[in-house]
């Protein structure tokens, strides 16, 4: 029997016109996280929101924020995410070629240290960071939109994220983000998935509250 998956919505498929409404649905519901997903139109191609609206987010949120970083140089603003009150800062392995650095300065100012992976990057590659970082995030979509089809390889993924977590002794929780809902949702967990980012899944469900518990009990 596994322990219930901790739930992180995507505020990236809220209703902007609502975002109040939507953060205190998220405030009143089971989910463990809010997740924050911030784009610079540069690693990824899309610009979502930066730090003047996120301020907001935060200052409405009773959730600890998850913050995945979609930009170049993230090391430029670890103050900036310190400064919300982020829980963890995650950033790209394919955006730090400096990342067992950027992992230090995370942990020194105070935040939980995640590096994320794309679809093409594969998991042996976090050998030698899997014991330093708090949560690694495997993107099963390519980073960049909401509301994209699951790739089915992520599965596997995790599975070997879970061995290689085993095999070294780390601690790392394993989140998964895109395409997450109660069918990929169920066998991400199965595989070992600890953390679930669910942004269309939750927010244009009939009854996002009803959706967000649904997701916990997998
Ligand atoms: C994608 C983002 C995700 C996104 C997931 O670039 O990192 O967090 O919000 O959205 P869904 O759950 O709709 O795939
Ligand atoms: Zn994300």
């Amino acid at each position: 029997m596994s322990k219930k998956p901790i739930i992180a919505p995507s505020i990236l498929s809220a209703d902007f016109g609502y975002l109040a409404r939507d953060i205190e649905m998220v405030n009143r519901s089971e989910a463990e996280w809010v997740h924050i997903d911030v784009m610079d139109g540069v690693f990824v191609p899309n610009i979502s929101f930066g730090f003047p609206v996120l301020k907001y987010v935060a200052e409405l949120s009773t959730k600890p924020l998850d913050v995945h970083l979609m930009i170049v140089q993230p090391e430029k603003f670890i103050h900036e995410v310190k400064a919300l009150g982020a829980h963890t800062m995650n950033v790209h392995y394919e955006a730090c070629p400096h990342l067992h650095r950027v992992v230090q300065q995370i942990r020194e100012a105070g935040m939980e240290p995640a590096v994320t992976i794309n679809p093409a990057t594969p998991v042996a590659l976090l050998e030698d960071i899997i014991r330093d970082v708090y949560l690694v995030l495997v993107m099963s979509v390519n980073p960049g939109f909401g509301g994209q089809q699951f790739i089915e390889h992520s599965v596997e993924k995790v599975r070997q994220l879970r061995a290689l977590i085993e095999r070294t002794g780390s601690k790392a929780l394993i989140e998964v983000d895109g395409g997450v809902n109660v069918e990929t949702g169920a066998r991400l967990v199965e595989a070992g998935a600890d953390a679930l980012v669910a942004g269309s899944a939750v927010f244009k469900a009939p009854d996002p509250t009803a959706m967000i518990r649904q997701l916990h009990e997998l």
